[in-house]
């Protein structure tokens, strides 16, 4: 049997190494350098909250270790790192570079090394083929560097690692045929592997991806604010040209991007054109009206507070939610602490629940105690209140409250672009 190791045990990495060893035509070992996640897969226990994920480590043969000796005979290395930003939102290739030496001593020829993490076009040949040549080995004569960026959306049943359409690029043109064959053995039957022309091509359509969203996400997110000045509900105005779905494609405004990926991938883009001399204006704009929208949320709290005759300083106020999106415990990069320091710093007497944690407050004492509530990410529990207790005003940063039935109630409305 040929050997996979995987290097990154997250999001992206476990459930890749899983559906790699369930296809049973590999030897597959998942490394991470965080030995209490190789504990719990050696448990048997998922690293990370993914459903699918969690029900195939009970069945499938997969070792896990965080000694790097164990990476030694591989014939595929999958790296699956974080690709984060700095604090002045620099792309930040430590975990990247860290992974790559790691696996210098281990190389050999006839090898595919297969960077999945997400990077801007050149990170392969200009950041990881030098450091995995230092092995004295030639890219595209001894071993292959492949790109094939993951585009799993963590907690989607419908797409998965197992059906997600890929792109793939490589340091030579055999490589690029010999990674996708590696890839079409694993994924599920008729999944397009589409071999592109180069490494940064690969590379360069994550990037488009991500981008594209964080764009169309600041564009509605604009109108947000624009159309509430003119009395008109975004949500409506957005479905009504979504009935147009050869010409529209609907995005929805709320109080902020989160995630590893969309906050933080156009960062990548824009640093590596401004070194080559060119300003990405678009992607910087976008940015700054998606940064903005935590602002805007308390903003919206601060003026249904001002209706009430209240103010934030002093006010009991319940924040809801505070992972990125809906149902997942994935708090990075989350617009909810954005709020939640913005609120501290207003002086609100603030009560947290987060389902999906431990150590947060119950979500009825909230309801019993609060005046306000922010609903930073729409959770079923969230979804599905009925009874507001003592609140009265709910400010809903994810749009995904039925607005008629609370105003029916008494209590005062405030979406993301709708009154
Ligand atoms: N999470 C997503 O939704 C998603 C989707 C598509 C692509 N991506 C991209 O995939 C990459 C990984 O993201 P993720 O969400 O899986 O991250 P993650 O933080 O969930 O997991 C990364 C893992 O890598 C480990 N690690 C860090 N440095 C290491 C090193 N030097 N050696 C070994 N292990 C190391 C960490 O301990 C961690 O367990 C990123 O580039 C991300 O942009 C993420």
């Amino acid at each position: 049997m040929e050997k996979v190791s995987v290097i990154g045990m997250g999001y992206v990495g476990f459930p890749l190494a899983c559906a790699i060893a369930k296809c049973g035509k590999y030897e597959t070992l998942g490394f991470d350098i965080d030995e209490k996640k190789i504990d719990m897969i050696k448990a048997r226990k998922a690293p990370v909250d993914d459903r699918r994920a969690s029900d195939d480590i009970l069945t499938v043969s997969l070792r896990a270790s965080s000694s790097s000796d164990d990476l030694k005979d591989s014939d595929y290395i999958i790296i699956a790192v974080p690709t984060p930003v700095t604090e002045a939102k620099n792309p930040d290739l430590g975990p990247v570079k860290s992974a790559v030496e790691l696996i210098v001593p281990y190389m050999k020829k006839g090898q595919i090394i297969i960077l999945e993490s997400t990077v801007n076009p050149g990170v392969c040949d200009e950041d990881v083929l030098p450091i995995l040549e230092r092995s004295g080995l030639k890219a595209g004569v001894d071993f292959d560097l492949a790109h094939c960026p993951e585009r799993i959306n963590p907690g989607d049943e419908k797409f998965t690692v197992y059906n997600i359409n890929r792109n793939i690029g490589a340091s030579s043109l055999s490589g690029v045929k010999r990674a996708a064959a590696f890839y079409r053995s694993f994924l599920d039957e008729g999944v397009l592997v589409n071999e592109m022309s180069s490494l940064q091509a690969a590379e360069a359509t994550k990037i488009v991806e991500n981008t594209f969203r964080d764009i169309n996400i600041a564009y509605v997110n604009e109108l947000a604010k624009s159309f509430e000045m003119m009395g008109l509900d975004i949500v409506e105005v957005i479905n009504g040209a979504a009935n147009k779905p050869f010409a529209f494609l609907a995005h929805y405004p709320g109080c902020g991007v989160g995630g590893h990926c969309i906050p933080v991938d156009p960062y990548y883009l824009i640093e590596k054109a401004k070194k080559i001399g060119f300003t990405h204006d678009f992607l910087i704009y976008a940015r700054k009206v998606n940064n903005s929208m935590p602002g805007y949320t308390v903003g919206k709290l601060s003026s249904g507070l001002n209706e009430l005759k209240l103010s934030v300083n002093g006010t009991k106020v319940g924040l809801l939610g505070l992972s990125y999106k809906a149902n997942v415990a994935d708090f990075r990069e989350s617009p909810a602490f954005q709020i939640k320091k913005k609120l501290e710093k207003l002086g609100a007497d603030l009560l947290i629940c987060e389902p999906h944690a431990d150590g947060y407050e119950d979500l009825d004492r909230i309801l019993e105690e609060c005046v306000a509530v922010v609903i930073a990410a729409d959770h079923n529990e969230f979804k599905q209140i009925r009874d507001w207790g003592n609140v009265r005003l709910v400010v809903d940063g994810r749009n995904c409250l039925d607005k008629e039935e609370i105003k029916a109630k008494g209590i005062l409305y405030k979406g993301i672009g709708r009154n």
